[in-house]
């Protein structure tokens, strides 16, 4: 293995992930850990974020891991969190913003509830919570604590639908008969995904003085075991002509986390396998 990059190295910085249980968090973890950050790593829900951050120490051996309950949306979960750590002389260096409720596909997926006709003002309100509110609240807390210090990264993890609409016809069910009954992508998604990408921009300039860059990683689908049909159609729009494996974002942590993307703040890394650009 050749010696890293010395723009590479996050030895001696420490990271937060939110959302650190599901299954993009771990590898946004071990990305990190790799190059030498200490990582935290948080979810709601805490046995996840523990079983994780036990992976990456097997995994990554010497790795510095530690696992923390944090729910995003508490008004004071972030801040709390951020003056706890405080009080134990950690300060965060790297903020990945990653923790959301998506719909998964196929059986368990989005249902004709889904659908904007009839769309639930409180599912609305849960998920803009998680994925838009939660980000802000964390740059909030960690942000500012960036700024005073003078340096610090701030990650938000958007996805192609933040610059795409989605297709709907990706998600139709052959055993649904009815139009108006076929369920769809959230509005929720589209909406959060398009705020992350907007809030990259507005913290990105609002701290560019102060040594804090913000910029925002746009993954395309990861393979998980979708349905066979949904997957097809969907790499049927990819021009790289297959979904991602989840641990092919890890090489983007560890660039837009480290000095290596140092003069890059307020931008979106779209990784897609071309997607967006079809
Ligand atoms: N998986 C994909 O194909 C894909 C594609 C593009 C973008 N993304 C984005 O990447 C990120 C990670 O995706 P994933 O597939 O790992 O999702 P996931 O659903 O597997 O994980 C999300 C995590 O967020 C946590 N969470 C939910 N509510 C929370 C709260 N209130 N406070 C803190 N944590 C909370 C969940 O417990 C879960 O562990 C998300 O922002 C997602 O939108 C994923």
């Amino acid at each position: 293995m050749p010696e890293l990059p010395k723009h590479f190295d996050l030895s001696g910085r420490t990271a937060l992930i939110t959302g650190a249980g599901g299954l993009l968090g771990p590898q946004h973890a071990r990305a990190l850990a790799d190059v030498g950050a200490r990582v935290l790593l948080t979810d709601i829900d805490a046995a996840p974020a523990a079983a994780a951050a036990r992976a990456l120490a097997d995994a990554v051996p010497g790795a510095k891991a530690e696992a923390m309950r944090l729910d995003v949306t508490d008004p004071g979960g972030p801040a709390g969190l951020a003056a706890t750590l405080d009080a134990r002389g950690v300060g965060v260096d790297i903020l990945v913003n990653n923790a959301a409720v998506d719909a998964k596909v196929g059986p368990a997926g989005p249902t004709h509830a889904s659908r904007l006709e009839v769309f639930a003002l409180e599912q609305w309100n849960r998920e803009v919570a998680v994925g838009l509110t939660g980000a802000m609240l964390c740059a909030q807390a960690f942000g500012t604590r960036m700024a005073e210090r003078g340096h610090g990264v701030i990650l938000n993890i958007a996805s192609d639908l933040g610059v795409i609409a989605p297709d709907q016809r990706l998600y139709r069910r052959g055993d649904v008969a009815s139009e108006s009954e076929q369920p769809v992508k959230p509005v929720t998604y589209s909406v959060i995904k398009h705020g992350l990408i907007g809030l990259t921009r507005y913290l990105a300039t609002y701290w560019a003085g102060r040594g804090v860059r913000v910029n925002a990683l746009s993954p395309g689908g990861v393979f998980a075991n979708q349905e066979p049909e949904f997957v097809a159609r969907l790499e049927g729009l990819i021009p790289l002509g297959r979904m991602a494996t989840a641990g092919e974002y890890r090489a983007a942590l560890q660039f837009l986390c480290s000095d290596a993307a140092a003069y890059m703040t307020g931008q979106n890394l779209i990784i897609d396998g071309g997607r967006s650009v079809w």
